[in-house]
């Protein structure tokens, strides 16, 4: 199974934020927001990850996340020359997939809740055995989004991309699992209206192919957008009251890494050690000595 993050756009809408690096490098509270999906694919048993950003951006990931042997993943690049639509990932993409299934989840979108593991490594199951998964969360704006309308079981029944007329308040999120063959598909897909390839032309073949699985993020979960400058600054309140209530750390992927037997005990009591005067190093010298239970 294999994962990319899409970390590409212009992020005009953070101007002037975003002039002079990306987007997903922006903090939320303790972490380069590309920690957060990284931390999901890393959850759902995914080691080996490529990040997809612009020309200008990629060396800056590359910079901080490096071959990912900190966290015990393979990571690799690619530059997405102009951003045409997501579904165009697994064209920039194939030559990674290969024949394997493979997952991507958007470089801004933050994912939290108790049961997530679990729903991850289903849909890697799902995927693995020729179905795709859709994330799926209530909002309020669905004009904003691609939207879902759920069946009585919660089956998908159709999917739209920022229509004027949403059939429903439920919300594609950017975490996407599909089978093996994916890259063939996305070349199929067609540029929309507003000139993109749309992950919804994607999702929609599968739906109509009836290999689509929708996997509904209720009560308990939380999905954060950080589209705005206003909803960056609440995911990084959100983050921070999580994390201090509990005495914990979030989407922290050498945790992630050691919890998976990818990084050894040393190895992330070393890095906690080069951090100590943070709460982001303790946490890791916390869960290095068994002082965090599981
Ligand atoms: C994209 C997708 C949309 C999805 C959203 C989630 O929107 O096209 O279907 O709901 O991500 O973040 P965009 O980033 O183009 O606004």
């Amino acid at each position: 199974m294999k994962g990319i993050i899409l970390a590409g756009g212009s992020g005009t809408r953070l101007y002037p934020l975003t002039m002079v690096t990306s987007k997903q490098l922006l903090p939320v509270y303790d972490k380069p927001m590309i920690y957060y999906p990284l931390s999901v694919l890393m959850m759902a048993g995914i080691k080996d990850i490529l990040i997809i950003s612009t020309k200008d951006d990629t060396p800056r990931f590359k910079e901080l996340l490096g071959n990912g042997d900190r966290f015990g993943v393979k990571l690799s690049y690619k530059v997405q020359p102009s951003p045409d639509g997501l579904a165009q990932a697994f064209m920039l993409g194939e030559e990674f997939i290969g024949d394997e299934p493979c997952a991507m989840i958007l470089g801004d979108n933050i994912f939290y809740g108790a049961g997530l593991i679990k729903h991850l490594r289903n849909s890697v199951e799902r995927a693995e055995n020729g179905e795709a998964t859709i994330f799926c969360y209530y909002v309020n704006d669905p004009e904003r989004f691609g939207i879902v309308d759920l069946g009585p079981n919660n089956e998908p029944l159709s999917i739209v991309e920022k229509s004027p007329n949403p059939p429903s308040n439920y919300c594609v999120t950017g975490l996407y699992f599909y089978p093996k063959g994916v890259s063939k598909l996305a070349w199929k897909v067609e540029k929309s209206a507003r000139g993109e390839y749309e992950i919804t032309t994607l999702n929609n073949m599968y739906l109509k192919a009836k290999k689509l699985h929708a996997t509904l993020l209720g009560r308990g979960y939380s999905w954060l957008d950080t589209g705005t400058h206003e909803s960056l600054v609440d995911a990084t309140n959100y983050v921070k009251i999580l994390e201090e209530h509990q005495g914990i750390k979030i989407c922290c992927p050498e945790e992630i890494a050691y919890k998976n037997g990818w990084i050894t005990r040393e190895k992330i009591l070393e890095i906690g050690e080069s951090m100590k005067k943070n709460q982001y190093g303790q946490h890791l010298i916390n869960v290095a000595t068994g002082k965090i239970k599981y």
